[in-house]
């Protein structure tokens, strides 16, 4: 036999007003799964995949500046493995260059701004991915 008072709720209930404590209940649910979830949820790919999907087109996959994009562009891609060149280069410039593009950096439009691809964090270890290529500092 039915509870009095379960009985008393659901005469209350209107269906719509049913249908929308099951959006809120789901909602609910949606929100539990998030925060069991671990963080971040997706685990971000190696730092040399996510060049060799992104970057490698203009720079290379030898990171050499000279991907496949390089007859179509009227500046040359930076040779990532140019110790000198790029040791000359301080690390804040190839991070704002990375996320903001070569025209924050006062360089060529044709490098374009990766923030709204890359995280801050992605970023960060980029520019220490390229240190390793260019054999040039930390
Ligand atoms: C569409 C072609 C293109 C793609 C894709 C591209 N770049 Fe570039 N990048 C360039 C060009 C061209 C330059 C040279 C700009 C100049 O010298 O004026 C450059 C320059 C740079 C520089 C040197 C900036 C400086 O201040 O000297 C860095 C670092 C760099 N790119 C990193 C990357 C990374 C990391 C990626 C991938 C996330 C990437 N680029 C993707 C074209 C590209």
């Amino acid at each position: 036999m039915r509870h009095p008072s379960m009985f008393v709720a659901s005469l209350s209930m209107s269906p719509v007003s049913t249908a929308w404590k099951r959006l809120h209940l789901l909602a609910a649910l949606a929100g539990a799964a998030l925060l069991l979830a671990p963080t971040p949820s997706r685990a971000d790919p190696p730092i040399e995949q996510v060049y060799d999907v992104y970057c490698a087109q203009c720079h290379g996959l030898k990171r050499n500046g000279t991907g496949v994009n390089l007859p179509g562009l009227s500046v040359r891609p930076r040779d990532h493995t140019d110790t000198k060149g790029m040791g000359d280069t301080p690390n804040e410039e190839l991070f704002k260059a990375i996320k903001d593009g070569g025209l924050a950096v006062n360089k060529s439009a044709l490098m374009p701004s990766w923030g709204a691809v890359l995280n801050d964090q992605q970023i960060t270890e980029m520019v220490k991915y390229l240190r390793k290529v260019c054999k040039c500092g930390t």
